[in-house]
């Protein structure tokens, strides 16, 4: 087991990539704090890892928000005694489900809370989360932190400015907290995933699906295929368990030497 022992905070840890994420952490020999604002899922993913043998811990957190993101680390301490991973995977797709108006994909029709709430979860909560924990890290001088990003944030994309622009804040703040930490023995380092499905992708369908005439008529699992099959070299999807490999191997010793890159995973969709 490549993780023994290990204590893993993940963000986003309730659905989807961040639950991907626990449980492969949880297979290595980790023992998982799970952090997000939907508690119910949350307790899903505890009990799952308890049964695999690992301690478990849920911590309420709202990445937006400062004592949230104080709270879990000392939470996660007190609770755990040590902390050696942090997971910060807490993201909004750009758009809720009643996100309505003239093509809101425009910008000249973005509004300005989505905009908020875009930029405050995927950049100002992976700024919280990795603030809160580097004193910690710095005086162990070990640590590791594994930032999500998506390949959004590689490339513009076409009908999500504002969440590719907060993406690409993740993949190249974290190559700066990287030079920050890199004395200090902390590596830090981003994963882009490509195309999971998860309620992420469900809210994305259904706005794709309403939006443009090659996914008139289809369902939101028809239009993800779709798109899987148009913009995915390998021709498949990728899925949490391919994320929470990579962040295993990230999170665990062989990867000691990496640090400030950013990984796509997402079947050749974008080659940088
Ligand atoms: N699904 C994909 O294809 C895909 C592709 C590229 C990147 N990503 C990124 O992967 C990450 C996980 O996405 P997912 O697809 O698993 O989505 P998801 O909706 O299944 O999971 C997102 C999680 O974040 C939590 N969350 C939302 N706002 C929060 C907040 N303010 N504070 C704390 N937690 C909050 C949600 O409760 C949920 O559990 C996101 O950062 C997303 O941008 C996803």
């Amino acid at each position: 087991m490549r993780l023994k022992d290990r204590v893993a905070i993940i963000t986003g840890g309730a659905s989807g990539i961040g639950e991907g994420i626990c449980l492969c952490m949880a297979k290595e020999g980790s023992h998982v704090v799970i952090s997000d604002i939907n508690m119910d899922f949350s307790a899903k993913v505890a009990d799952k890892i308890l049964k695999m043998g690992r301690k478990a811990l849920t911590v309420r957190t709202d990445v937006r928000k400062a004592e949230d993101c104080q709270n879990l680390i000392k939470k996660s301490l007190e609770e755990m005694g040590s902390l050696d991973i942090l997971v910060c995977c807490s993201g909004f797709p750009g758009y809720s489900d009643n996100t309505t108006g003239e093509d809101p994909t425009r910008i000249e029709n973005i509004s300005e809370d989505n905009w908020n709430l875009t930029i405050d979860t995927n950049l100002k909560g992976v700024f919280l989360c990795n603030r809160s924990i580097a004193p910690y890290f710095k005086q162990k001088k070990k640590g590791k932190i594994i930032n999500i990003a998506s390949i959004a944030g590689r490339r513009g994309a076409d009908w999500i400015p504002h969440y590719s622009a907060s993406k690409a804040g993740v993949i190249i703040m974290s190559q700066a907290i990287a030079a920050q930490l890199a004395p200090f023995n902390v590596n830090v380092n981003t994963i882009c995933p490509g195309f999971i499905w998860t309620p992420m992708s469900l809210t994305s369908g259904k706005m794709m699906a309403k939006l443009y005439p090659q996914f008139n008529n289809m369902n939101p699992v028809e239009v993800f295929d779709e798109v899987v099959r148009t913009k995915v070299p390998l021709g498949r999807p990728q899925t949490p368990e391919a994320i929470g490999n990579l962040a295993v191997f990230l999170a665990s010793d062989e990867a000691n030497e990496i640090t400030g890159q950013a990984i796509n995973v997402d079947g050749g969709a974008v080659f940088s």
